[in-house]
């Protein structure tokens, strides 16, 4: 996901943060405006998103708002339980921007328990378990040994590991060439419990204090794990997000990757037979910190695809549609160098929509016995021409500088 989600978030909570502090001082009409504010930045978050996790949060405090916006119309008289209705945000008077920032922070009264708050959060991890197979991951086989190695084969026979196994397995990579993917391959192989969790909806100011929130995580995948037996896998995608120099907060972040590490080290020095893991995946390995890497003993790089994984994932990904005889696999992944997983994904998929396009156009489209022609190679070289690579020469020079430096397989 990029950044742009969290871009409109802080917006809208800066504009929140700022109406309740008007409207607790009793600034009506200004208040109205900021709340106006937060809820068109709100339901633009949900539009241009429509599949983000926090939607639901999202629009109730929209609608909130929109509430609180009527009641200042029809000029009420300020009520401090309307305000606190109104969500997250602490409606002290805020004295500078620092304190304005620490305030949107905090959730509710502090000794409040906040059961609003960790129910969001508990719907935020996906305990269901990804019905990926290995050989769907295609390519990457160092990090699918590694994985093997730390996950599967401690989980199914520890007894052959007396020294025993790492616990913690950062992924890192460009985006779209298969963190994810790989591992939720891990996670389908092994009979027990995948915590998948976003890091960087875990560090959202909607959700209420974000250290709690990794700490609620931990002890739930603890109580999974030891009154069930069976191996747990958290997932923490994005884990650069935990460490949270993407905005100017202050304070927050220390105290998010304090809790973490000191789970972390929880985790790694259970006993020896334990086996509940973490698993982060990252495209900015740059930004964590020693203490951060230490704790993760296998640091495994997810690169692009080579050769010989794109002609296997435009193997997989043309598989349903029709090509032209002469179309020879071998020719697309010569051209697309440079390109990743998701790229090819994505390629295969506009050379479909191109010749879809092409039947609706001539008319026949609805026509229930038409088809499309078949795909040829110039199809391909048009989008090729088209569509870059989504990530830079640059950055994968990054990526292999980082990889030598830091990768621990
Ligand atoms: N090695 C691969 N094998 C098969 N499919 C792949 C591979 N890499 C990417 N894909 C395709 O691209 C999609 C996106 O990959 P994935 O979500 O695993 O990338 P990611 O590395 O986690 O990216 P991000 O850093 O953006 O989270 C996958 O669902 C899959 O369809
Ligand atoms: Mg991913």
């Amino acid at each position: 996901m990029s950044l742009a989600p969290q871009e409109l978030e802080n917006s809208a909570s800066k504009y929140a943060a700022e109406a309740i502090k008007l409207d607790s001082e009793g600034s009506n009409g200004q208040a109205i405006n900021a709340y106006q504010r937060a809820v068109e930045a709100l339901v633009k978050l949900v539009q241009i998103y429509p599949d983000y996790k926090l939607n639901k949060i999202y629009m109730e405090r929209a609608s909130s708002y929109q509430n609180r916006i009527k009641a200042l119309q029809v000029s009420n008289p300020l009520c401090d339980s309307d305000i606190n209705r109104l969500g997250s945000f602490d409606q002290k008077p805020a004295t500078s921007t620092n304190s304005i920032l620490n305030n949107m922070q905090s959730v509710k009264k502090r000794n409040e328990p906040n059961t609003e708050c960790s129910l969001y959060f508990e719907e935020l991890l996906m305990t269901d378990k990804p019905k990926v197979s290995w050989n769907e991951v295609i390519g990457l086989e160092d990090a699918k040994r590694a994985m093997r190695e730390s996950i599967v084969y401690p989980t199914m026979r520890p007894d052959l590991l007396p020294l025993g196994w790492a616990r913690g397995i950062l992924l890192f990579g460009p985006p779209g060439c298969g963190k994810t993917l790989i591992a939720a391959a891990a996670a389908a192989e092994i009979e027990g419990y995948f915590i998948n969790v976003d890091a960087a909806s875990m560090m959202s100011k909607w959700l209420g204090e974000a250290e709690k929130n990794v700490s609620k995580l931990f002890t739930m995948a603890r109580k999974l794990h030891d009154s069930e037996g069976v191996p747990v896998l958290i997932f923490v995608d994005e884990i650069d997000s935990l460490l949270g120099n993407r905005n100017s907060e202050v304070g927050g972040e220390v105290r998010v990757k304090n809790q973490f590490l000191t789970e972390m080290d929880g985790i790694n020095g259970k006993s020896r037979e334990s086996k509940l893991y973490v698993i982060g995946a990252t495209n900015k390995p740059w930004s964590l910190e020693a203490g951060f890497l230490r704790r993760f003993q296998k640091r495994i790089y997810v690169s692009l695809p080579n050769r010989e994984s794109r002609i296997h994932l435009f193997d997989q990904y043309t598989k349903m549609l029709q090509m032209e005889s002469s179309l020879k696999i071998e020719d697309l992944a010569k051209l697309s160098d440079g390109y990743s997983g998701s790229d090819v994904k994505d390629i295969c998929q506009s050379a479909q929509l191109r010749v879809v396009d092409e039947l609706f156009q001539s008319g026949k489209g609805l026509d229930s016995d038409s088809s499309t022609r078949c795909i040829t190679e110039s199809d391909f070289k048009d989008i090729l021409k088209m569509r870059k690579p989504s990530v830079s020469m640059d950055m994968i020079r990054a990526y292999v500088r980082w990889s030598e430096q830091f990768k621990a397989l």
